[in-house]
């Protein structure tokens, strides 16, 4: 089967870096088109350079990169260096990327991308908040049509919120940017926190990592041993959620991953409760259908894959 083209809207992130990685690693099953940064976990100019710095240690210096969005549809930019740390990708000492960010801007390229691939052969993977793809869909919504399918991470049901008691980081970031791509009729796979918070670094995952040998297992040990800190202070987790990665496993392995197909709204005018995913989980309501909702994974399996994956790197 030829591979899924696929283009990723990322905000890097540790947890984006390991979604970029797997993705790069895979290509029989993916193959990527180019990367489009956002602002969201660090501001634009440092998800620029991670996202540059990912790809060249995957041996990736060809991929092509682009900068978006600065900041969401209508709100004031919030970030979460809490988490990821001041660059964005703490853990490892990693040097400034060599390969060009590309001078045609993310929005563009993802227009110009849907309009001249076959329609229904590109699949949109959004790993942070969702300005860019939102902004696509307004610029131009005859490419909305063409996309095959949309595989994000965001949102929360059972698992309500990371960044407010009431809402997950990406979608409260740009609630109106998701509120266009939950209601844009595309066919939308969700990785919400309540399958992330299930795919747990633990020290015996970490040590894989490690045991791999090679600059990608190391680099990626340092990253989750990092960003750890957060959910471990938080929830009393085992370990980092490797939330993003979750998005290209599914790509690649779709077995690994359950969920149901559900009506999931977004809240855009409560300031409690903004960016809330109201996900109706119990179809206790009327409302159409629109997202494949996903609430279990194989952790094991997940974390197999994952480490066989970045020992091709
Ligand atoms: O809430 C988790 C999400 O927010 C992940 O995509 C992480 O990288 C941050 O962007
Ligand atoms: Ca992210």
């Amino acid at each position: 089967m030829a591979p899924r083209k696929i283009i990723i809207d990322t905000d890097p992130g540790q947890d984006d870096a390991v979604a970029i990685l797997l993705a790069l690693a895979s290509p029989e099953e993916i193959e990527v088109l180019g990367i489009t940064c956002v602002a969201g976990n660090v501001p634009l100019a440092l998800t620029t350079r991670n996202a540059r710095i990912v790809c060249e240690l995957a041996g990736r210096p060809d991929i092509k990169v682009f900068a978006g969005s600065d900041r969401p549809l209508k709100r004031d930019l919030i970030t979460a260096e809490h988490v990821h740390g001041k660059t964005g990708l703490d853990g490892p000492v990693l040097s400034d990327p060599i390969m060009p960010l590309q001078e045609k801007h993310a929005v563009d390229f993802i227009i110009e991308t849907l309009r001249s691939e076959p329609k229904g052969s590109v699949t949109l993977v959004p790993i942070g908040p969702l300005t860019n793809i939102a902004t696509a869909f307004e610029q131009a919504p005859d490419v909305v049509g063409n996309v095959a399918e949309i595989v994000l991470m965001g949102g929360a049901y059972f698992q309500v919120g990371n960044i407010t008691p009431a809402a997950e980081f990406n979608i409260h970031v740009d609630p109106e940017a998701a509120a266009r791509v939950f209601g844009s009729g595309v066919p939308l796979v969700v990785m919400p926190l309540d399958v992330t918070h299930k795919a747990l670094v633990t020290r015996a995952r970490n040590d894989a990592f490690r045991a791999i040998k090679n600059r990608v297992g190391e680099a990626v040990a340092e990253m989750t041993d990092f960003f750890e800190r957060f959910d471990r202070e938080k929830y009393g987790s085992e370990g980092a959620p490797l939330h993003d990665p979750c998005t290209t496993a599914y790509l690649i392995r779709p077995e690994l991953f359950s969920g149901r197909h559900i009506n999931v709204e977004i809240e855009t005018t409560s300031d409690l409760t903004l960016g809330m995913t109201v996900a109706d989980w119990w179809r206790v309501t009327d409302r159409a259908p629109n997202a494949l909702f996903i609430g279990d994974i194989d952790a094991d399996g997940f974390f197999s894959l994952l480490t066989e994956r970045l020992a091709r790197l």
